[in-house]
């Protein structure tokens, strides 16, 4: 059995622009935040002007990738109007990371939409498919002839359900039908915006052909063993969790949600180059109420369950969960990447172990024959964690928000050997 991460293997870290650039002053979770509903995000970690140091240290950790995010609202202040020098921008952000040999990995669209988006109903209006499409195209004439790897959502179940279910996130809504649509309006908007960005690259000669894929939220499933589940339910909810995902219906061509919504068929049969996988925590699954409103079960507190240590958002740090994930996404015989993985800890000995034990359970699914094509850790620095702020720490690098200095942490050290040696 090898025992090394294969040649070409992608290493790196993901960030999203609105959690590092700063002053994204025209989307709707600026507006959210100034309106008193969470820590505002201000100035982030100023990465916009600084972008060029952060890159450097990553590379100095010889990270060979990088994932991040357009923030479509400067790119598109007003709808219909692009921003020259905002596209500028992102190219020499695009340059920089080629100039360094680090390989962009680009998400379209990583939760933020620009404030006349959501102000005419976000996720909840059609017309975004068509809006998206524009914007993806733009993007892969713009930069498609340095950037192979694409990511057009974001989590898009994840997107959907805490912002139209949970009404955790902007716009709040507590409604499960219109969670459903958004997360409807996103698997169209996916599939049109990859077939149209194929077809953009086809027709030129300068684009490259794009590898598009999905960043998806996955949790290792494990049923609940304080209930006595048949084996009925519990194959159910591992379909649903596994199975009945976007990348299901991706693949088909067809806009179905879970088995219960049907939707059209669409004209692409294959809208997914590879799968990328957000990977974080295990959560135990058991089901007594309505199946309608709860189509993957739901979830138990871990009180009643002998599990790992738990980090700073409550998350059970649980390695081998990965291995679980990547093999059970082996299936579909599409490459994977893990787009995300990370931990929130104050010990940065914690995230060490994390590291530790997340890539040992990798190597042991890649030795097991599983496709996986890279690994980038969640997140290069300290950022604005959504609805919890500041007070979350998931950075290689450490930023003090006061006068923006980095330090990079020994995990990240740590992780840097791995890579250089391209083993534990
Ligand atoms: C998500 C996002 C990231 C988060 C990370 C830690 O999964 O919510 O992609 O933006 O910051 O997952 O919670």
């Amino acid at each position: 059995m090898k025992n090394k991460f294969p040649d070409n293997f992608l290493w790196g870290a993901a960030t999203s622009s609105h959690q590092v650039e700063g002053d994204n002053t025209l989307n709707d979770w600026w507006e959210w935040e100034q309106a008193g509903n969470t820590e505002p995000s201000g100035k982030a970690c100023d990465h916009y002007n600084r972008f060029k140091e952060d890159f450097r240290i990553a590379k100095d950790l010889g990270h060979n990738a990088h994932r991040l995010s357009l923030e479509w609202s400067r790119l598109e202040k007003e709808e219909g109007v692009w921003d020259a020098s905002e596209w500028d921008h992102y190219k020499a952000i695009i340059d920089e990371l080629k100039s360094l040999e680090i390989e962009p990995i680009l998400t379209l669209n990583h939760f933020t939409l620009p404030s006349w988006l959501s102000h005419k109903g976000g996720w909840q209006n059609k017309d975004i498919i068509r809006l998206f499409s524009r914007f993806a195209i733009k993007a892969v004439k713009e930069l498609g002839e340095k950037v192979q790897y694409w990511i057009p959502i974001n989590e898009p179940y994840i997107a959907a359900f805490l912002s139209y279910f949970k009404g955790e996130w902007p716009p709040c809504e507590k409604n499960f039908d219109s969670a459903l649509l958004a997360a409807k309006n996103m698997l169209e908007a996916h599939v049109e915006a990859y077939s149209l960005m194929h077809e953009a690259a086809r027709s030129s000669s300068s684009i490259m052909k794009p590898k598009i894929g999905v960043a998806k939220a996955v949790t290792a499933f494990h049923p609940c063993s304080k209930y006595s589940l048949s084996d009925r339910v519990v194959t159910h909810l591992r379909n649903m969790f596994y199975n009945h995902s976007f990348i299901d219906s991706a693949l088909k061509g067809k806009t179905d949600l879970f088995p219960f919504v049907k939707g059209k068929e669409l004209p692409s049969s294959k809208a997914l180059d590879f799968i990328g996988l957000n990977y974080y925590f295990r959560q135990f699954v058991h089901h007594e109420k309505p199946f309608k409103k709860h189509p993957i079960g739901e979830i138990c507190d871990y009180g009643h369950h002998n599990i790992g240590k738990i980090n700073n958002m409550g998350w059970e740090m649980y390695p081998r969960g990965l291995y679980e994930v990547v093999r059970s996404f082996s299936r579909y015989r599409l490459p994977i990447m893990i787009t995300e993985n990370g931990t929130s800890v104050d010990d940065d000995n914690m995230r060490k172990n994390f590291i530790k034990g997340h890539l040992t359970q990798l190597l042991k699914a890649i030795n097991e024959g599983s496709p996986v094509i890279g690994y980038l850790h969640w997140s290069l620095m300290d950022n604005f964690e959504w609805a919890h702020g500041y007070k979350q720490k998931f950075g290689l690098v450490e930023v003090d928000f006061n006068t923006q200095k980095r330090t990079v942490r020994e995990s990240a050290r740590y992780y840097s050997s791995i890579i250089t040696s391209g083993t534990i």
